[in-house]
């Protein structure tokens, strides 16, 4: 299988004054087309870190990144945004959308930053159907239940057909049937349209629907397991 995404001895350090933390000491991992990975570790340990580099959000000390063979830690500031909208969709534990439009209207939005032009609307819909939200459509965040608005978020994600999704905690705001409802859409896009994904999480019954954990303990990875489906 193809790799999708590959990091080399990633390392990331902050420095604070003249304190300088260490947060990742040499992570590499490979993500293949089509997996769903999950990332759990005790807090603090460098997940989220790890993901924003992995999505270019932040650039690490040393190491690569390489998405689909491009190596975007050492492309502009330019360069790599543009990576980044065309091939990495972003979902959070907050779900970041903007409060004054409508759940098609924050699609609509992501569509002109990404592809910067109108969007297509039958694929926006079909995004819509597929996740359930079709009749919340011109619905507001605020006039969203938390699990619909992490859809919503989920849509705007994927609107852009990205080569992988990148979830930082995706259901840690939400309970427990909520979470159920946005697990179940995960991996539905995962098993039905082959989207690649890797989520932090948790939470083990959110582990339980990936094909592979991944372990991170103080900036290291510890080791990883497969799950059995
Ligand atoms: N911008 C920053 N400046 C300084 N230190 C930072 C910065 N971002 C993160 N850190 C530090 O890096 C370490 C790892 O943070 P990170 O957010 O990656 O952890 P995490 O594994 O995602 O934890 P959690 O499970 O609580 O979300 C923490 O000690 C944090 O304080
Ligand atoms: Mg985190």
């Amino acid at each position: 299988m193809k790799v999708i995404l590959e990091t080399i001895d990633l390392k990331k350090s902050f420095k604070m004054g003249k304190i300088e933390n260490l947060v990742l000491r040499g992570i590499s991992l490979q993500i293949k087309q089509g997996e769903f990975v999950a990332i759990m570790g005790p807090s603090g340990c460098g997940k989220s870190t790890l993901l924003h580099i992995m999505g270019g959000l932040l650039t690490p000390t040393s190491g690569k990144v390489l998405v689909e063979g491009e190596d975007i830690s050492s492309v502009s500031d330019a360069k790599r945004t543009e990576i980044r909208r065309k091939k990495i969709g972003f979902v959070f534990q907050r779900f970041n959308l903007f409060p004054t439009l409508t759940a098609e209207g924050n699609l609509k939005l992501a569509e002109r930053i990404y592809s910067g032009n109108g969007g297509n609307s039958a694929r926006r819909h079909e995004i819509l159907r597929l996740l359930q939200l079709e009749d919340k459509m011109h619905h507001k965040p605020s006039e969203l239940s938390g699990g619909e608005q992490q859809r919503v978020a989920l849509a705007r994600a994927i609107i852009n057909n990205p080569a992988i999704v990148l979830a930082d905690e995706p259901t840690g705001s939400l309970d427990s049937e909520n979470s159920a409802v946005v697990l179940e859409m995960f991996k539905k896009l995962n098993s039905h349209f082959g989207q690649t994904i890797v989520m932090i999480t948790h939470n083990p019954e959110a582990a339980a629907v990936c094909h592979r954990i991944i372990y991170m303990r103080d900036g290291m990875i510890l080791g990883e397991k497969s799950v059995e489906s």
